[in-house]
């Protein structure tokens, strides 16, 4: 028994889970994709902890029509799915590839058929090959090339979706991919990040202007990753260290949407970013998003480090904290997204928000058909309290998304860190909802 109810949330709340297509659905050479950034990335050898790819992940290319049914068995409304942008233009930019559009065709319309609404996210990180060779974000053509995908999938699907989200946490994708060489294309260093970062934030409003011209009644949105940030100390340069992580870490993509610019007052190093920035920009960095999503796991604490070029703040490591940690080794820490709802809903612009994405990953043994999982059903339980504390506080927050539907390809982790509502036997593909998904479904049930 939980201390509250569905009721609580309001009639108006959705309720979903989210995925993203590399993560998910295989069939990598299937009906003429192109490879991704991440087919590279994930068959580079070092590059992913476990040695695994996306060749096959959970085959949800064969098997989308089951697996959409979880959500209705749990009693959600909301599918929240990512289009893969090598499917539908295998070339990035150019012919438009008809099985890739039928493919997310069928997935529509199972999720319509079984009376749930598709939340479409644009990209969800698996930029075309092609385009990478290119210069990938880094290269300011890509506003364009972006461009040019958005409009074929608006035209495609807009009959259809209602719900757009532009991009999945452009800081991550930004700063693992071109800054720290963490994820693909796996490129490093300020040279790289900060022109990424631009052209990321420039395509963030040009694809919402193009959603607009071209989706007829259309709900617009972008995902933003966060992370509540505390200073480690009560020192000047602890606190002083802790507002320019928070400007990198929550500001960098909000901010230029909002038409507030970039945070560099904070995080001076971003001054930097000028020198990509060609006049009229600023004012094209603005877009009026009907909703924005807020993606999070955890809080982080930082201190000051004279050798954290950048932003001078070193993370204090999760384990260090000595409270819950998943297996991502990631701290439970509920409040978290309470605070961060109190945060984003200060800004003046923003009008509504959805939390995208939470959820958390523990090991997890079947026994039978039954996967039991407690500590992720107290994660949820815990986070949805504090979803529900900053509601009755006034903060408009709309949605609750799960991450995720199904356990997958978690990244440079590999298959390991299991996520799921739905568990997946990646050698038989055979799949079992959890008892977390069964507690949704009695949760949820009128
Ligand atoms: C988010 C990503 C998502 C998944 C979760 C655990 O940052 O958007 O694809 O990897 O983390």
């Amino acid at each position: 028994m939980t201390a509250f109810s569905k009721s609580d949330f309001g009639p108006g709340f959705s309720w979903g889970v989210a995925t993203s297509a590399y993560q998910i659905e295989g069939a990598v050479s299937e009906d003429g994709r192109s490879p991704s950034i991440w087919d590279t990335f994930s068959h580079t050898p070092g590059k992913i902890k476990t040695g695994e790819n996306g060749d096959v992940a959970c085959d949800f290319y064969h098997r989308y029509q089951g697996d959409i049914a979880f959500i209705r068995q749990m009693n959600m409304q909301v599918h929240r799915f990512s289009l893969a942008w090598p499917r539908i233009l295998p070339g990035g930019t150019g012919p438009v590839n008809p099985k890739g559009l039928d493919f997310y065709h069928r997935v529509i319309d199972r999720t319509l058929e079984l009376g749930l609404k598709p939340w479409v996210t644009l990209y969800h990180w698996d930029l075309p090959q092609v385009l990478e060779d290119k210069g990938g974000w880094t290269n300011r053509e890509i506003v364009s090339w972006f461009g040019e995908y958005v409009e074929v999938c608006a035209r495609a699907f807009g009959d259809k979706v209602k719900h757009w989200m532009v991009l999945n946490e452009p800081t991550v994708f930004t700063a693992l991919g071109y800054m720290q060489g963490k994820h693909a294309p796996g490129r490093k260093g300020l040279g790289n990040f900060l022109p990424a970062v631009h052209h990321a934030a420039m395509a963030q409003a040009e694809g919402g202007r193009i959603l607009r011209a071209n989706v007829k009644d259309a709900q617009i949105g972008t995902t933003f990753s966060a992370s509540y940030v505390e200073a480690a100390g009560p020192t000047w340069l602890s606190r002083a260290a802790a507002a320019s992580y928070d400007a990198v870490v929550n500001r960098l993509f909000i901010e230029p949407a909002l038409g507030l610019g970039y945070p560099w007052k904070a995080a001076p190093f971003l001054l930097a970013l000028k020198r990509y920035i060609r006049p009229g920009d600023m004012e094209k960095l603005a877009f009026d998003f009907d909703f924005i999503g807020l993606q999070t796991y955890f809080r982080q604490q930082v201190r000051f480090d004279p050798l954290a070029l950048g932003t001078f703040a070193r993370e204090i490591p999760h384990a260090e904290r000595g409270g819950e940690l998943t297996e991502m080794g990631w701290e439970v820490w509920p409040e978290n997204i309470y605070l961060l709802l109190r945060q984003f809903s200060a800004y003046k612009g923003v009008k509504r928000i959805l939390i995208t994405e939470n959820g958390a990953a523990f090991p997890d043994t079947p026994q039978g058909e039954r996967v039991s999982d407690p500590q992720r059903l107290k994660y949820i339980q815990d986070h949805l309290a504090q979803v529900l504390r900053a509601k009755r506080e006034g903060v408009p927050v709309e949605g609750y998304f799960y991450w995720s539907l199904l356990d997958n390809f978690e990244w440079a982790e590999g298959y390991r860190p299991r996520f799921g509502l739905v568990y997946v036997d990646y050698p038989t593909q055979k799949r079992i909802l959890k008892d977390s998904g069964r507690w949704f479904g009695e949760f949820l049930a009128n």
